[in-house]
């Protein structure tokens, strides 16, 4: 593995943008003595990395207690009378398999040390309201498509951007958002990386791609929405790499919207399937991505470009991106779409075909840099700052006080007609228009408590 003082060197602090330097077994800056410790063998660069390890933790284990939950369900299920012989075998084979999942997982997750925390049902009480973008489970099929379901989707990937990059020599090539990490091994392995940062979020995936990188075996299921029949309900996937890597290739947990390296530090920027997950306007984005190239690096974007603001304005179409790169520093050196089959479960009715969007640009010059990215507020930062009065707040004020209003009138005894009669001067609608109108708040209420629960 690469060595740590060197990853240290093109680092900086995420929390005053000093120099970093390697320890025995954690990172620190020079100047705030911030400490960026290592985790699952690899350096966690937060501002407050304790934080981030808490949280992601409390998902893990949050998960796993899940899955336990699951299983307790299924051999309940499993008990019902007049069950079909099929059904039961069915059943039996989910709980198995869940059983397996779940021990594999418990074993992944241990460099992290879970311990012992809340249980179920207080964490289904605090809930883990998280962006679509983090959340533990969120992209598990790229690890089965990565490392265990053949190689035919990995290839001809692999394929496209080598065609892309040409024979240049990639140098330090940084891979923001590299999730399972198959497409980072292949690059470093294809085109000769000396140096390959791997950053993830999301310590789940990095724990696997470290475990591949080290030729280990991990056994998974791929648990399809479509089954093709009954045994693919649940099928064991072994993941395994081709070959172990040896040198040059670290992880990174590190958030890759305020990318903490030192300005042009990075020869080659990927970004696969990331643009347009991540909360953070595109246009301010490449500002950040520019500065940590170095003059003439090159950037390599591959993957789907469904940016899924709330604010229309930051839904790029493609035609946009190219006038975003040239705004932000970057000469386009290409442009392609490519027609590609995405995440095809064998065990899947569903065949899945994403038209791809790739291109390849290099740093012509220096642009400004917008300030840190904060999914967060200012005014939920500071304490002391007004919290400005925007339409969407008034809106939600009148939202919940009228489900308030609403779920005040349960007592225990009142049924629907009854609650409609108290509530109808309130809508200004007769009784029998109000009892639908019920149906529909009570409807939400129950599909919310239940939406609560991600990892
Ligand atoms: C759509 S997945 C793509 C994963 C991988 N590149 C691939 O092609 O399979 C997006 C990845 O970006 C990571 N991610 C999301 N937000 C991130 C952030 N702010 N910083 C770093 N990684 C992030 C997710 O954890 C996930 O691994």
């Amino acid at each position: 593995m690469r060595s740590l003082q060197a990853l240290a060197e093109k680092l900086s602090c995420p929390s005053c943008s000093g120099r970093v330097q390697a320890q025995k077994q954690s990172l620190h800056c020079q100047s705030c003595s911030a400490v960026f410790p290592i985790w699952g063998d690899f350096p966690w660069v937060f501002a407050q990395a304790d934080e981030w390890k808490a949280d992601w933790v409390q998902r893990f284990r949050f998960y796993l207690q899940h899955l336990h939950q699951e299983i307790q369900n299924l051999k309940m299920e499993g008990k019902l009378p007049d069950l079909l012989a099929k059904t039961k075998e069915r059943l039996q084979h989910l709980i198995q398999a869940k059983t397996e999942q779940h021990r594999e997982l418990e074993k992944l997750f241990e460099p992290l040390l879970l311990g012992k925390g809340p249980g179920y049902e207080q964490q289904l009480a605090a809930g883990t309201p998280l962006p679509d973008s983090q959340q533990l489970m969120g992209y598990y099929g790229n690890i089965l498509r990565d490392w265990g379901w053949g190689d035919e989707e990995n290839k001809l990937a692999l394929d496209l951007l080598t065609g892309i990059l040409g024979p240049n020599p990639l140098g330090t090539l940084l891979v923001l958002g590299t999730g399972p990490s198959r497409l980072a091994y292949d690059l470093h392995r294809a085109l000769g990386g000396k140096d390959t940062i791997a950053l993830d979020v999301n310590p789940f995936y990095l724990l696997v791609a470290e475990r591949m990188l080290a030729g280990r075996n991990l056994m998974l299921h791929d648990f399809p929405i479509a089954p093709i029949d009954a045994k693919a309900f649940a099928s064991k996937v072994k993941c395994r790499a081709p070959d172990a890597i040896k040198e040059g290739f670290q992880f990174l947990m590190a958030d890759a919207m305020n990318p903490c390296f030192q300005s042009a530090s990075i020869d080659t920027l990927l970004t696969p399937w990331l643009i347009d997950i991540v909360p953070q306007d595109f246009r301010s984005f490449a500002k950040k991505l520019n500065r940590i190239l170095k003059p003439g690096a090159r950037w390599l974007n591959f993957g789907s470009t469904v940016f899924h603001h709330r604010l229309q304005h930051m839904c790029y179409s493609r035609e946009e991106i190219p006038d975003i790169l040239q705004e932000n520093g970057f000469y386009v050196m290409h442009v392609e779409e490519t027609q590609l089959p995405y995440l095809r479960s064998p065990s899947s009715c569903q065949q899945r075909t994403e038209k791809v969007f790739t291109f390849l640009a290099r740093k012509v010059a220096e642009v400004e840099v917008d300030a840190p990215f904060t999914p967060i507020p200012d005014w939920l930062n500071d304490p002391e700052m007004a919290i400005p009065l925007q339409a969407d707040i008034q809106q939600q004020v009148i939202v919940n006080f009228t489900l308030t209003q609403v779920l005040a009138q349960v007592d225990g005894q009142r049924n629907l007609r009854q609650i409609a009669e108290i509530m109808a001067p309130n809508f200004d609608l007769p009784v029998t228009d109000v009892i639908p109108m019920l149906k529909r708040i009570f409807s939400r209420y129950i599909e919310g408590r239940s939406r609560s629960m991600n990892f």
